[in-house]
């Protein structure tokens, strides 16, 4: 049976590779200026937009919000996004949220809450929440909490502008667009929206309640966004096939490092310092949260007892830890 599946698949794909070369060396035809009836464009992303005389352009860029359908005519974006898609846009307010947390953390230099950190845990938090709430309401349907979209069909989608068409060699149609409206751009304007918030918000509040060091997390944060908008617009499409992974693997390397950094390495020590400690319970949880998270977009929950494997990492840390400690090989 597998032997069969393998020739046939070879088969199939010896026959693409020769199809594409014979259809390379012919002529392409497609009808170049407007047209009365829709005709087919050539590429990916090149459509035909209906104008107001009644006739459909030449082919071209479709306008913002649009995408090409199968007949080559541009048509509204007006898919739901799927369960991943959302998924895929709250990993992306995730990112900057934690980052918030973990520098406050740091920059509080304390191993437990305190009431000025808790606060400036929920202005960052309120911060992020806005700038979400904003981007919604920004992208159509204009003012109300839901997106439409074009639904991702392969990785291509996130990078039309490496697709553009040169049929016959006549010269290239550029046809780029945002082929995953929104959801290349909302990230764009939800990053920057939490740019402006934070320096709006915070650059008063946290140096009131941290004098002297609560101004650091701003200045980090200042170079984090462009970082994250810069990385958004190189590897969008890797991260969108690939989040849900990054997820669940840096949360269990995280979750490693955090206990890890603890003093006392005993199993006691580490079980008793994490319920005793609120912050240590908070990150404990986040960390099952994160978990979490990654096996539910990974698997959109077919599977929902993998969900029991949450607290295995940290389990599996505590339980180890007495062969692991580095004081044994020395
Ligand atoms: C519609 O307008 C375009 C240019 O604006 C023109 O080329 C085309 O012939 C017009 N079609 C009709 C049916 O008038
Ligand atoms: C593509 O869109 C055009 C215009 O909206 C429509 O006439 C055509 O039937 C659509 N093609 C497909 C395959 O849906």
């Amino acid at each position: 049976m597998v032997y069969k599946s393998i020739v046939s698949e070879l088969l199939l794909l010896l026959l693409l590779y020769f199809s594409t070369l014979c259809s390379s060396t012919q002529n392409y035809y497609y009808d170049k200026g407007s047209v009365d009836t829709l005709s087919q464009c050539p590429g990916k992303y090149c459509g035909r937009t209906l104008m107001s005389n009644g006739s459909w352009s030449p082919c071209g860029a479709c306008e913002r919000g649009l995408r090409r359908n199968t007949t080559s005519a541009c048509e509204i974006c007006s898919d739901d996004p799927t369960f991943y898609d959302w998924f895929y846009l709250g990993f992306m307010v995730l990112l900057p949220l934690i980052y918030h947390l973990v520098c406050i953390d740091n920059s509080a230099k304390r191993r437990k809450f305190t009431k000025e950190v808790i606060i400036l845990y929920g202005i960052a938090f309120v911060e992020i929440v806005l700038a979400a709430i904003f981007s919604l309401l920004i992208f159509e349907p204009r003012g109300s909490l839901y997106i439409r979209s074009c639904h991702v069909r392969d990785l291509a989608d996130w990078y039309p502008i490496l697709h553009n068409p040169n049929p016959n060699y006549e010269g290239q149609l550029y046809c780029t667009q945002e082929a995953v409206y929104p959801l290349y751009s909302i990230i764009f304007v939800f990053y920057t929206l939490c740019l402006v918030i934070m320096l709006l918000v915070r650059s008063w509040l946290s140096s009131k309640l941290l004098p002297g060091r609560g101004k650091m997390s701003i200045y980090s944060a200042m170079y984090f966004f462009p970082v994250l908008i810069l990385s958004h617009a190189v590897l969008g499409g890797l991260v969108y096939y690939s989040f849900p992974y990054i997820v669940i693997v840096s949360s269990i390397i995280s979750n490693a490092a955090y206990f890890a950094y603890q003093l006392d390495q005993s199993m006691k020590s580490l079980f008793m310092g994490t319920l005793k400690n609120g912050r240590s319970l908070v990150i404990l949880f986040g960390h099952w949260f994160l978990h979490a998270y990654g096996i539910v977009a990974a698997t959109e929950i077919q599977y929902p007892l993998l969900l029991l494997l949450i607290p295995l990492p940290s389990l599996f840390y505590i339980l180890t830890s007495k062969f692991s400690d580095p004081s044994h090989f020395m």
